[in-house]
């Protein structure tokens, strides 16, 4: 309650297939978690290409565009929604650059991946984006409503 502006600000992360394989899913989570955000949803699946056509659409055309459904399409995903002020500026931060040899040791692409195209984990990069992501992956009954006991120690 310490000046919160919108600690209801959401944004979509998800672990890609390589995250899933190499077991690296609870670290980040951990890391989502110790940072004091809110998990609102999660669920473990193998995107359809039509979902992806449609959450990658401004990349539709670009050359890595089909490596990368490949790649996303190839292996099941988790799938999340957190929640808290600023989630959407300090989750792409906590990621780390797109690039993981640009990512800052201590960001998770920064700690874990070495090419773009493997680079973990995805972070929507706006509130619009976030809205958008968040509305193709899950269904409205998906999102929990909780409270965190915690949150008057966080804001
Ligand atoms: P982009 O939206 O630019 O990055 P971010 O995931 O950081 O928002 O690109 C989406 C994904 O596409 C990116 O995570 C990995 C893949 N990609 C490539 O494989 N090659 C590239 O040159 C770019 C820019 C992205
Ligand atoms: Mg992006």
């Amino acid at each position: 309650t310490s000046t919160m502006t919108d600690a209801h600000e959401r944004s979509f992360i998800m672990v890609k297939p390589d995250g899933v394989q190499r077991g690296i899913v609870g670290e980040i989570i951990k890391r989502f978690e110790q940072r004091g955000f809110k998990l609102v949803a999660l669920k473990m699946v193998t995107p359809t290409r039509v979902l992806l056509e449609q959450h990658y659409d401004e990349h539709q055309g670009k050359k890595f565009f089909e490596p990368l459904l490949q790649y996303i399409g190839s292996g099941p995903v988790v799938a999340m929604v957190w929640e808290g002020l600023n989630v959407v500026s300090v989750g792409r931060k906590m990621l780390g650059a797109t690039d993981p040899a640009k990512s800052e040791p201590g960001t998770i692409r920064g700690d874990f991946a070495i090419v773009t195209g493997r680079n973990i984990a995805h972070g929507s990069d706006s509130d619009k984006s976030a809205k958008r992501e968040i509305d193709l992956w899950f269904r409205a009954d998906e999102l929990a409503v909780w409270t965190n006991s915690a949150e008057r120690w966080i804001y």
